[in-house]
């Protein structure tokens, strides 16, 4: 049975694909069809790829032709047939953004029934043959991984809270992993009980069918999703660099957002986070051995070529009387910091807790502002795709 989703469709027209699609049908609520598919693939709440996506006569022509002509070249995987009273023009439009195919809005139900089966069958023969070529190439959504020379500075705050605040602003966006291997510690921090962890993540069925993985993900009640740390140090080190390019490549495929949480350091796990990253968030606290420690992590990773032009420097801690300026911080690092995290009696709250700050702080909270910030970086600028950042990157160095 095939999966589809309905979309500008009236009752009249869903009851007839409902009966012909044998009840296996996702409407998605009346409103503009948005040209952009992650945008509309949000819009599932459970998350699952359909076979067929069935467009009826509400939806503008232009916002179809655009999310056809989209999803053929990001999903080849799913085939749409379009419902519309359509002129010569548009039959040609609608063939070169690869419609598969085009019914007329009075078509009866054995006449959808075929549409959808020949449609899903197109869909199941293109993914069968594309599966060997999306493994390395489809890498559509933005890896973000957090990292610090140092422990204890904040790297699971910002990375909960940085993962909370995007699926706020993009509901089913985002997953955050652990990959903090022997002491990872989101779960705690967003009050998840994980049926699966990372090395069930990374082994078995999960590592070879997306769809699968999936299933392995644990969910938070925002619906952020969730890759929890493992349960022993012992089984988290069982997890190598490449288990985590596998893994974080199969969860870009399917998710807008990927945030990475690491252990203190350059380990294994993380340099192999880093290598994936579309952004990195380089966090420390802000003290002489925080930053100092910063400077030579980042020195590192710039003769290594590692970081991603997507670079987001996070100063946390910050205190006015510490006596270390946001300035004296630049002149050590030798670049500029980009969001700067006041100290603050909430997070501590929040942790024990295991309810993120975004989720519970109020508005005016200074920290909670700051992180906002932080979130807005990501949430408000368009994606890129990794290899280019990395070429920038290599080009100006
Ligand atoms: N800005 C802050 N103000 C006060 N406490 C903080 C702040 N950021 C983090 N913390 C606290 O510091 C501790 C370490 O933070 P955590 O995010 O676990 O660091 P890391 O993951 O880098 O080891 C936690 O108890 C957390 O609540
Ligand atoms: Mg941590």
């Amino acid at each position: 049975m095939s999966r589809v989703v309905l979309a500008g469709a009236d009752e009249d027209l869903i009851l007839r694909v409902k009966q012909a699609a044998d009840g296996d049908v996702t409407v998605l609520p009346p409103g503009r069809l948005p040209g952009d598919p992650a945008r509309l693939f949000e819009q599932l709440h459970d998350g699952e790829l359909p076979d067929v996506l069935v467009i009826g006569p509400s939806a503008s022509p232009d916002a179809v032709l655009t999310l056809a002509a989209r999803l053929d070249i990001q999903t080849p995987g799913i085939s749409v047939v379009l419902i519309t009273e359509a002129s010569q023009q548009m039959w040609q439009a609608a063939m070169r953004s690869g419609i598969r195919d085009l019914l007329p809005p009075s078509a009866n139900v054995p006449e959808i029934r075929d549409a959808v089966d020949r449609a899903s069958q197109a869909a199941t023969g293109r993914r069968r043959v594309l599966r060997p070529v999306t493994e390395t190439e489809r890498y559509t959504g933005r890896v973000i991984t957090i990292a610090s020379p140092k422990g204890g500075v904040g790297k699971t705050t910002v990375s909960t809270n940085l993962a909370i605040g995007l699926t706020a602003a993009a509901p089913q966006s985002t997953v955050l992993v652990d990959l903090d291997v022997q002491f990872g510690d989101c779960a705690s921090a967003l009050g998840l009980v994980p049926e699966y962890t990372l090395p069930d993540a990374v082994r078995g069925p999960a590592s070879e069918d997306t769809m699968v993985l999936k299933t392995f993900l644990t969910q938070h009640p925002s619906g952020l999703y969730a890759v929890c740390g493992a349960e022993s140090p012992a089984a988290g080190d069982t997890v190598r660099g490449e288990d985590v390019t596998r893994l974080l490549a199969s969860l870009a495929r399917e998710f807008r957002y990927v945030v990475v949480d690491t252990a203190p350091g350059l380990s294994e796990q993380t340099l192999a986070a880093l290598d994936r990253a579309t952004d990195v968030v380089m966090l420390s606290s802000m003290d002489v051995p925080g930053v100092r420690g910063l400077r030579k992590e980042l020195d590192v990773l710039r003769e290594l070529c590692m970081i991603p032009a997507g670079r987001h420097v996070v100063m946390n801690f910050a205190d006015p009387k510490g006596g270390l300026s946001v300035r004296d911080v630049e002149t050590t690092i030798g670049t500029g910091v980009d969001v700067v995290l006041p100290r603050s009696s909430g997070v501590p709250a929040s942790t024990n807790q295991g309810v993120p700050l975004l989720q519970s702080g109020s508005k005016r909270d200074p920290m909670v502002k700051e992180l906002r910030r932080l979130v807005s970086r990501f949430a408000a600028t368009p994606l890129m795709q990794p290899g280019r950042y990395r070429a920038k990157h290599r080009a100006a160095s």
